[in-house]
Formats: C-alpha cells, sequence, structure tokens
C-alpha cells in the first residue's frame, strides 16, 4: 500500500459522482457503450446462435482457480511473488497440437524456473493461451495492389489469407475458438498431473534444439542447483517435496471479443458476483481501455483478476479514473497494470502514471511488458522487435519502480518454445537478414527460446 495520503475531497466527491453516473451492471451493460475492435457480421441470427451455444457450454475455468490466481497476484503486488505471463501473440486454431503445446508449457516452465532460482521467489506462471484468438487492428481494413479487405482479427474471427472469402467474419469460428481452448487447457492439466511439470524432472522440459544454444550451460547450472537444492532438503526432511513436484499454471488473453467473453460470463453457488470462466485472467487491450468504453464496462462486473494494458496514450488522469472504475475497492489481487511504453518512451510517460497510482492510495501489481512498445518495421517491411531494446525497456523498468518506492513484480512477454527467428539480437545475434529463416507468427513477433532465456536470466539480475 502506498504511503502517500488520498486526497480526501478528489477521492469521496469523484467516486460518489461515478458511481451515481454508473448503471447496474449485467454481463451485457457493455452493449449500451461504444465498443471498439469488434467484427461486423454479416448475419446477426447467425452470431446470435452461436453465442447462445456459447453460454450453454461449461466454463474453462473454475472459480476457486480464479481465486487462488487473486490471491497470488496479491501476494506478487507486494513483492513476495514474480509474475511470468507469456506466450503468442495470436494463438492458432491449425496450432493446436500436442508438440505445440508442450512447447510453449516448456519454454514458460523454464524460463521460471531460472526465476525462481536468481529471484528466490515463487513465480505465478501465466499463459497467453487457451483463448488468445482475438485481435485489435489499427485500421478496420487493409489494402494491397490496390485490394480493401477487411483486417485479419484473429483466429476466432476471420482468416489471415488475403481473400474475401478468407477475411469474412465468421460466427462459427468462435465456437471453434472455445473448442479449441478447452482441448488445449486439456492436454495442460493432464500434463501437469502426469507430473511433466515436476520439478524433479526438468529434463522433461528440454527443447530438442536446446543444446546448440549459447545459453544452454547457464541453464544446465541453474538446473543441476535445482536438484541439488531439491535433494537437500528432501534429505533433511526426509520426505519428498511434495508442495514442489508440481506447478500451477493459469490462463489468460485478451478479453476483445465481448459476445464471446459474455457469453462465458457465469454466476456459481456459493460466492457472490460473476466471473468470466473461458480464463483466469482475462486483460484489457491498450487501445480499449477507455473509461467510457465497452470494455471496461464490460470488465468492471467481474469478480476476476484482470490486467490493463496501458502505454504512451494512457493520460495520468484516464488511469486515475480507470482505477476508480475497476479497482474502487482496493481488493487485494484485483488489478495488474501491464506497461508496455517501448525503450524510447517509457522514461517520458511511466513516472507519472506511477505518481497517479501512488496518490490513489490504491495497490496494483505491476508488470512490464516490454514487447508491443517496441514493434517496428525492417527495410523490407517484415515486423520485428530488436532484443536489445526489449532487455533496455525492462531495465529502466525495474529502475522507474525502483526510485518511486513501488515494485515490478512481472513481466509479460511474446514468446514460443519454437525456433524461430522473429525478433532480432539476443546471444546469437540474428540480424534483419535472418528473420526470413523461420518467421512463423501472423501477428507479432515472439522472443524464441534462447531470446527468452536470456531474458529470465536477465531479470534475476534485476529482481533478485
Ligand atoms: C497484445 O498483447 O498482443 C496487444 C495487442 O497488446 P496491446 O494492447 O498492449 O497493444
Ligand atoms: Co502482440
Amino acid at each position: 500500500m502506498s504511503v502517500l495520503p488520498v486526497t480526501p475531497a478528489r477521492s469521496f466527491v469523484d467516486t460518489m459522482t461515478l458511481k451515481m453516473y454508473m448503471p447496474t451492471w449485467s454481463p451485457t451493460s457493455w452493449q449500451q457503450r461504444p465498443a471498439d475492435q469488434q467484427p461486423r457480421y454479416d448475419d446477426g441470427s447467425a452470431l446470435n446462435t452461436v453465442v447462445e451455444q456459447l453460454s450453454q457450454l461449461p466454463p474453462l475455468v473454475t472459480s476457486w482457480e480464479v481465486e487462488a490466481l487473486k490471491q497470488q497476484l496479491a501476494e506478487a503486488a507486494n513483492g513476495q511473488r514474480f509474475l511470468l505471463q507469456g506466450g503468442d501473440c495470436a494463438e492458432s486454431l491449425v496450432e493446436c497440437d500436442s508438440a505445440s503445446i508442450a512447447s510453449k508449457l516448456k519454454i514458460l516452465l523454464q524460463m521460471s524456473l531460472v526465476l525462481v532460482h536468481g529471484t528466490r521467489k515463487r513465480v505465478i506462471r501465466i499463459g497467453r493461451f487457451a483463448g488468445q484468438y482475438a485481435k485489435p487492428r489499427s485500421s478496420d481494413t487493409e489494402t494491397r495492389d490496390g485490394v480493401t479487405l477487411p483486417s485479419y482479427r484473429g483466429d476466432c474471427v476471420n482468416k489471415a489469407e488475403f481473400t474475401a472469402e478468407a477475411r469474412k467474419p465468421d460466427p462459427q469460428l468462435l465456437l471453434r475458438a472455445y473448442e479449441r481452448s478447452a482441448l488445449t487447457l486439456n492436454f495442460i492439466r493432464a500434463l501437469i498431473d502426469g507430473g511433466f511439470a515436476d520439478l524433479h524432472h526438468p529434463e522433461y522440459w528440454d527443447l530438442d534444439f536446446m543444446q546448440h544454444s549459447p545459453r544452454a550451460a547457464e541453464y544446465q547450472r541453474i538446473v543441476e542447483a535445482i536438484g541439488q537444492s531439491l535433494r537437500f532438503m528432501e534429505t533433511l526432511a526426509g520426505i519428498s517435496v511434495s508442495d514442489m513436484n508440481r506447478v500451477d499454471f493459469y490462463t489468460s488473453h485478451e478479453g476483445l471479443h465481448l459476445l464471446y467473453e459474455q457469453a462465458q460470463t457465469r454466476q456459481v453457488p456459493h460466492r457472490t458476483g460473476w466471473y468470466n470462466l473461458s480464463t483466469h485472467c482475462p486483460w484489457i487491450g491498450m487501445r480499449t481501455a477507455t473509461t467510457d468504453g465497452a470494455h471496461v464496462e464490460y470488465f468492471r462486473g467481474l469478480r476476476n483478476p484482470i490486467g490493463v494494458k496501458i502505454g504512451p496514450i494512457t493520460t495520468p488522469d484516464r488511469l486515475r479514473d480507470l482505477l476508480d472504475i475497476l479497482h474502487p475497492d482496493d481488493e487485494p489481487g484485483r488489478i495488474t497494470l501491464i506497461h508496455r511504453f517501448g525503450v524510447h518512451e517509457i522514461v517520458k510517460h511511466l513516472p507519472a502514471l506511477v505518481d497517479v497510482v501512488k496518490k490513489s492510495g490504491k495497490t496494483v501489481l505491476w508488470c512490464c511488458d516490454p514487447m508491443h512498445g517496441n514493434t517496428q518495421m525492417t527495410d523490407d517491411g517484415i515486423k520485428t522487435r530488436k532484443f536489445d531494446h526489449i532487455l533496455a525497456e525492462l531495465e529502466a523498468a525495474f529502475e522507474i519502480h525502483e526510485n518511486h518506492g513501488t515494485i515490478l513484480g512481472g513481466v509479460h512477454v511474446e514468446v514460443t518454445g519454437d525456433n524461430v527467428t522473429e525478433c532480432t539480437g539476443g546471444a546469437r545475434g540474428l540480424s534483419d537478414g535472418d528473420l526470413g529463416q523461420a518467421y512463423r507468427s501472423q501477428v507479432d513477433p515472439r522472443l524464441n527460446y534462447e531470446q527468452a532465456l536470456e531474458l529470465a536470466m536477465l531479470i534475476t539480475r534485476q529482481a533478485g
């Protein structure tokens, strides 16, 4: 909790004013507000049928998992845990296969092992998966060679291929995305229950190409050190460290497609309020985090812990109002502010936002997304990110929080366990010319396995 006093006049009067003007919330009350970034479907009745079906289908997660995560996030806000949130920019319906899912899990497990070892803190693992199928776009349409079509908005809306047929929003894709999310989550739960995430067997998480990595030796040393600590504790206690046999995994996605989110918003026995049970921790994207918009209206009524992306377009006044609406009761673990400015902007913007949160007297978990402010185009028109920029933004974030007496308690990254070449730099020094070797993302460039481990190693030097 901040030590700065809350200004009584603002806090009381404005909160009262806000409450008076805030209509009663329901899972559909967002429909009275302007909703950005929503697809336009031709066939309204086909869409309604799908939404109706989705609202009958079983939830993907449970309210007690959601509450357990909220509790852990509250501990991260106080510096007792560290949040690792990562995964694809956009999931693909086609890549819902065992190898892709296992490699996503492996890289997050490996990163978290490095973080646990280096920070001596328990790490909360949240995947950007099992629902990350809707994407905000800077323009509603895309033009190529004089042909203009709707933009690709993620696999739950339309297809990336540049044809009129593929780009037409199809409500059936919402059902396909829900099913793929369920299949993904089912496999992840089975792997974890079957011992895949057992800290005694980090060799299960090895990726094929790992031994060629310049970071392999350092990683192996960490694995060895953790193995020794485990054996030491078990010898000492005479029992196996059962609590450490398995780790938890939580899911998150951007809550962008509001009809999809609405359909999975439920009440549960023995608890009050409404839960979005399609995921543990949905987040509001930077573009849709506007105080009068439909997304903020929808999110304010959820019991889930929520993320809010903030960046150069987020003014201190807007952030103060967002906290009034989304975090009125200062509930522990409720809000994670995920800042994403870019290396050249963070120093300009973050301090004022930290100050406004301190002034509010409310506690949030601060998390740095060093990816989304650092996207740039190569001369050949390929979207990429420089690893040095990603590291530098993260370093600046640690420093700014430290200077302000706040805690950077998490990192949010776009990452894959696959050996892709999408971001330049890193231990192997990938250049713009290397990007063509294995560029697979449909949307934003991801860290590959080596770059991800290198990033985790850097964080331990700052957050330890
Ligand atoms: C994303 O996380 O993929 C994204 C679009 O982020 P932002 O809202 O921060 O731009
Ligand atoms: Co992205």
